[in-house]
């Protein structure tokens, strides 16, 4: 009955085609969730300022390798296509202390990322100290991503996120699913529109006034049910000379993702898996999971876990970042039973996987005969 449940959560058109998708093919999807570094997430429309004296108006660089890392734990929402909306992830009232934060962030430089989001299951904007972690990732030389509901009441919020962009964040997401109020709702259940339009309104102002150099982007979660609604925001987003972006949205908001209790059913089951994953010399494998390779997920407590398409639970925590070897990150996520059953189309595996895969084997193994 669960499992039937997973097929029919998330019904959506692909490129014309109907299917049930199943939570793989909304992992699929959570894995560009994220940011829209890729082709595929640009494909529907994409509207950056042209004029020379707009703001200038940038995509992420090097977009599929980031960090993504939680400062709080919760969320002022519920979206029902979300792990955090339905509850899979709960609220907590944990926040990351900055020395940590710092620490992670050295970590995070040293292996290598050109980017670091500050999200992965939460609303960025509720910490009003944000302010102050940016200026480590900048120090370290890497970009800052945010993505935000940005549906917060202006008056006890615009102030923080002013602060937070003009301390050097390089690109801020806006997330929305329609323009009127009705429409918006139905998927940002507890949000308010009103306050989004004020809310860009005021930074645009300050990105005009040069107080921050923010590329700001609505990013338009389309269904065909509010695929209408998006020409009145390309038509604000000229007007405040912001960008426009519109991703094909996973999952379907009258049919929620599982709550904690349905989540944790549905990887108990997958967990019987079978045959443990051989890494060895003659079994590299030809396919490696882009959440696994190119990005990492890290929570408030500075815990990283399998990939950033499920919620944080316990039995797909990996360890605490700072106390883990990059190969040992690599290798307990590449080992996980839970990817033997993923159906996450994996991507290509590189010469620099496969170099990075078997120095982790080198090295747990010299570790292993010490
Ligand atoms: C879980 S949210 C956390 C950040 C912030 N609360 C927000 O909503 O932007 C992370 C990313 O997931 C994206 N997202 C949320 N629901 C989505 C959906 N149904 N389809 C595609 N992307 C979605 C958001 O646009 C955001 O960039
Ligand atoms: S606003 Fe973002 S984090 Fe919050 S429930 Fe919606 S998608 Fe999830
Ligand atoms: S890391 Fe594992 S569970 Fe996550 S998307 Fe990749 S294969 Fe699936």
């Amino acid at each position: 009955m669960l499992f039937r449940r997973m097929r029919t959560w998330l019904r959506t058109k692909a490129q014309g085609t109907e299917f049930e998708p199943t939570l793989e093919h909304y992992a699929i999807s959570v894995g560009e969730r994220a940011l829209p570094s890729s082709p595929r997430s640009v494909a529907i429309d994409a509207v950056a300022p042209s004029e020379p004296s707009d703001p200038i108006i940038r995509s992420p660089s090097n977009g599929t390798l980031h960090v993504d890392i939680d400062i709080i734990d919760k969320c002022n929402l519920r979206c029902p296509t979300c792990f955090r909306g339905t509850a899979a992830q709960k609220n907590t009232s944990a926040v990351m202390a900055v020395p940590k934060f710092r620490e992670i962030v050295k970590k995070v430089a040293a292996e290598g990322y050109p980017n670091v989001t500050l999200i992965n299951w939460t609303e960025p904007f509720l910490c009003k100290t944000l302010d102050q972690y940016i200026p480590t990732i900048k120090e370290y030389g890497m970009d800052c991503w945010l993505s935000s509901n940005l549906s917060l009441p202006p008056k006890q919020y615009a102030d923080s996120m002013v602060r937070t962009l003009a301390a050097g964040v390089d690109i801020l997401f806006v997330s929305v699913s329609g323009f009127a109020q009705e429409t918006y709702q139905i998927n940002h259940v507890g949000g308010r529109s009103d306050w989004i339009k004020e809310n860009v309104e005021i930074l645009s102002r300050e990105l005009r006034a040069g107080r921050i150099k923010t590329s700001i982007w609505i990013r338009y979660l389309e269904w065909p049910y509010n695929a209408h609604e998006k020409a009145p925001w390309i038509e604000l987003c000229k007007r405040l000379k912001i960008g426009f972006i519109a991703i094909p949205a996973y999952g379907d908001p009258k049919t929620p993702l599982p709550n904690a209790a349905e989540f944790g059913k549905y990887l108990e089951g997958k967990l019987f898996a079978t045959a443990k994953i051989d890494l060895t010399d003659e079994n590299i494998p030809k396919k490696i999971c882009t959440l696994i390779a190119d990005r990492v997920a890290i929570d408030a407590k500075g815990d990283a876990y399998l990939c950033c398409a499920f919620p944080n639970e316990s039995r797909l925590r990996i360890g605490h970042y700072t106390e883990l070897s990059e190969d040992e990150l690599l290798l307990r996520r590449l080992e996980h039973d839970f990817c033997k059953t993923c159906a996450i189309p994996p991507r290509d595996i590189t010469d620099k996987d496969i170099a990075r895969i078997k120095r982790a084997r080198e090295r747990r193994a010299s570790q292993t005969t010490l």
